[in-house]
């Protein structure tokens, strides 16, 4: 008996029953098959609008840019699968009871967000949470975000983006993990596990990957632009991180905005089906990015809109978010033959598996009165505060001017992000996009260091001149955020003389400068990485006073510090932190948290070096010959900070490198051994590291690639002994001769130590 057959049994409304089972019933874990059969019975029930309906994801804001209405029509024709941009729980409530109640199989909506990096509680930003080298970090957050979001109705997120980030222009490098594949899937394997759990049920908000593939390699660093890429290149780097993804068992892709080697991502079979399905055996479901199935016609890659949902669904993408494509043509191309309705279920089947996996037949609504409780739980805030410490890189600290004494009384506190309650939290904040306004509090930099100085210090605060985005993006419009005017010269010289009279009153100049965070993310690329507006020279101004100057730098990509680099005495990347971001600054300032973090990118000597990334290869002589070498003629060719870098309050030592054996058969593992001792006099975090190279084989491969890593905490004087596997998934190269992955005999140079530059070094054979 179906459902709706039942109720008429019954003699009550469907919708009468599906709201007392909806309150009633407990949820329960369904397994995977349970699911999926659940999903084909159901299938076979729909109509072919009904079965178009679930590939829909709708717009849950009505913007005069996408010409859309409100959803309620097509909810209850059952024509809306998901619907996204939406966080009003009673809004979400109400068109869910739509769909429960009114639509003719009572099939609920899916609603998705882009929960980044926390929901009211906000942890650092991606990168930031990388540059711990620590994936329970990621693990933790994304548990706590995941329980957020899910109490506020929200069953998906467009989370963990993965891109592999090697130019620093790109503004989306801080969404992601970083330059490195290998940290890449460690960061994120342990964001799926954070969302999902150990497979997705009745607690998990589901994730999704993105941006499949190849986004991260954008021409000039500029956002959206096309990716011009060998498949060794995909293989071997881009991809890994995906593919840890799908391992882990995220439920869900999300295909890239742009071309890749002409053919766009989100038209692309090779991508969407021979890779991902047909190698990796993914069983989820794919969505577009925000209008790519439309924006298929912009690629020139499509004919009209019904070539365009041709294109999309035939290569493997199974949900058009927001731009109504598959809704205005799957119909008429089904039944004119063209796209087989099997295609249309094969797309269907997931999306209902994965309702039937999440509970949401039993549970479709949100227990509005536990909401703002959820959201507001203490237990936040003292998590994101200890793993906003743990993400921040210690660059610079020339004469131990850090950590600063704790009786402290004069501070002078310059610079624009000091106070800036906008930009501490870094960007996709859930509740601030779309200008709906953040509930939390976050903690600016001179809130923390009030808090931690209490009330009779002396702090003078010199915000200078606003920086921002010169032309500002969709959000910034929607939000009202507008271009700062830029600095007369009578409001420079009037900064500049108070930065002056600050520093010369204190016993330290605190600096917290980089970028709005705006001025990261996406579409937000800069061809300059300097920092922008009249901040170097408030720097300047500031070490004029010979006080001790320490930078603390709020921004979303790796800067151009070149000049800092030489001048400032201390510099401490604290990235965007988040809600407690302030709050752990002073902690790390003060020395209550030791920085162990370390950087996921390469920082540049200059713009003009990117994209810049530590695991090239060597072409020609190295970059310290003095012929016939790569580097620049103005500029060195090596980074300012390396990938892999960041100081401590105390020092470490590697010793004793060992592997268990240095020479063995392909196939075989051996194990690398090394001591780490703490050579200070007080605690702390080192992350060790492993890299290696292949000598010689049927490729030419990196100088150096990281193929293990451990962040461990150490007493002054402790020694620990880490041990890392090498065998064949730390080997194995996809080769461009061969077509596949393999390890080669050959030579390998293994390397551990405290960043990418180490140089403890042993040698392993590796036989037929
Ligand atoms: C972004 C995605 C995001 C989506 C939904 C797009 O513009 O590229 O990363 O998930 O919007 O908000």
């Amino acid at each position: 008996m179906t459902k709706s057959n039942l109720f008429k049994w019954l003699g009550i409304s469907g919708s009468v029953l599906a709201f007392a089972c909806a309150l009633a019933l407990p949820g329960r874990a369904m397994t995977k098959e349970e699911a999926h059969q659940k999903a084909e019975v159901l299938l076979k029930k729909m109509t072919l609008d009904e079965k178009i309906g679930q590939l829909n994801q709708s717009s849950g804001i009505q913007m005069p840019m996408l010409g859309n209405e409100k959803p309620d029509g097509l909810i209850e024709q059952g024509r809306v699968g998901s619907i996204l941009w939406l966080t009003n729980v009673q809004e979400i409530n109400r068109l869910q009871h739509l769909a429960v109640e009114k639509s003719r199989l009572h099939i609920p909506i899916l609603f998705a967000f882009d929960v980044i990096h926390g929901y009211r509680t906000v942890f650092p930003v991606p990168l930031a949470m990388a540059s711990s080298w620590d994936p329970n970090v990621e693990r933790e957050a994304q548990h706590y975000a995941a329980e957020d979001a899910r109490a506020a109705g929200i069953r998906w997120t467009f989370t963990p983006m993965v891109d592999i980030a090697r130019d620093a222009r790109w503004g989306r490098i801080v969404e992601g993990a970083g330059e490195d594949p290998y940290l890449g899937s460690a960061m994120a394997r342990a964001q799926v596990e954070g969302f999902q759990g150990s497979e997705i049920g009745p607690d998990s908000v589901v994730a999704c990957v993105k941006h499949f593939a190849g986004y991260g390699a954008a021409e000039g660093g500029r956002d959206y632009d096309s990716s011009y890429m060998p498949e060794e290149l995909m293989q071997n780097v881009y991809l890994r991180p995906f593919h840890a993804a799908e391992q882990a068992g995220a439920g869900t892709f999300m295909s890239a905005y742009m071309d890749l080697n002409d053919v766009p991502a989100s038209g692309n079979h090779w991508l969407l089906t021979d890779v991902l399905r047909k190698d990796w055996g993914f069983k989820g479901f794919v969505v577009s990015d925000a209008f790519a199935v439309k924006n298929l016609e912009t690629h020139g890659y499509a004919k009209d809109s019904s070539d365009a949902a041709y294109k999309a669904i035939m290569s493997g993408l199974d949900m058009d978010m927001a731009s109504q494509t598959y809704t205005n043509n799957l119909a008429a191309l089904v039944k004119a033959g063209k796209v087989p309705e099997s295609t249309i279920d094969n797309a269907v089947l997931p999306i209902l598996a994965i309702k039937y996996e999440l509970g949401l037949f039993e549970h479709p609504y949100v227990d509005e009165s536990k909401v703002e409780a959820t959201l507001n739980r203490p237990e936040g805030l003292v998590l994101e505060r200890k793993i906003a410490g743990k993400s921040m890189v210690l660059l610079k600290n020339e004469n131990e001017t850090l950590p600063l004494k704790a009786n402290l009384k004069k501070v002078a506190v310059i610079g624009p992000l000091a106070n800036s309650t906008h930009d501490i939290e870094g960007g996709w904040t859930v509740e601030g996009l779309f200008g709906n306004g953040s509930k939390s509090h976050p903690a600016t930099v001179l809130a923390g260091l009030k808090n931690r100085l209490g009330p009779d210090a002396d702090i003078t605060f010199v915000p200078g001149p606003e920086i921002g985005r010169v032309y500002p993006g969709l959000l910034d419009q929607m939000s009202g955020r507008k271009p700062p005017a830029p600095p007369t010269e009578a409001e420079i010289a009037e900064t500049l003389a108070k930065v002056k009279a600050a520093a010369a009153n204190a016993d330290v100049v605190v600096a917290v400068m980089g970028e709005t965070s705006n001025m990261s993310s996406e579409a937000a690329s800069r061809a300059m990485l300097n920092l922008p507006g009249i901040q170097e020279q408030m720097l300047k101004t500031a070490l004029a006073s010979g006080k001790p100057v320490v930078l603390v730098l709020e921004n979303g990509r790796p800067l151009d510090l070149h000049w800092e680099a030489k001048h400032i005495p201390a510099i401490l990347e604290a990235w965007y932190p988040g809600t407690e971001g302030g709050n752990a600054v002073a902690d790390v300032l003060f020395g209550q948290v030791n920085p162990g973090g370390k950087l996921p990118v390469s920082f540049p000597r200059s713009s003009g070096q990117e994209p810049l990334h530590y695991n090239h290869n060597l072409t020609h002589e190295p970059e310290t010959s003095p012929t016939f070498n790569s580097r620049y003629e103005d500029v060195l060719s090596t980074p300012l900070y390396p990938f892999g870098y960041g100081l401590s309050y105390t020092t470490f030592k590697f010793s004793n490198l060992k592997l268990s054996r240095s020479s063995m058969k392909v196939g075989e593992t051996s194990e690398v051994s090394v001591d780490v001792t703490n050579t200070g006099s007080v605690g702390g975090d080192e992350v060790a590291q492993v890299y290696i190279h292949q000598r010689y084989g049927s490729a030419s491969r990196p100088v150096r690639e990281l193929k293990g890593f451990k962040r461990i905490t150490l007493a002054p004087g402790e020694t620990k002994t880490l041990t890392f596997p090498l065998g064949t998934s730390e080997l194995e190269f996809w080769s461009p001769q061969t077509k596949k992955w393999a390890v080669e005999p050959s030579t390998f140079d293994v390397w551990a130590g405290g960043d990418s530059t180490a140089s403890l070094h042993t040698e392993l054979q590796v036989t037929e």
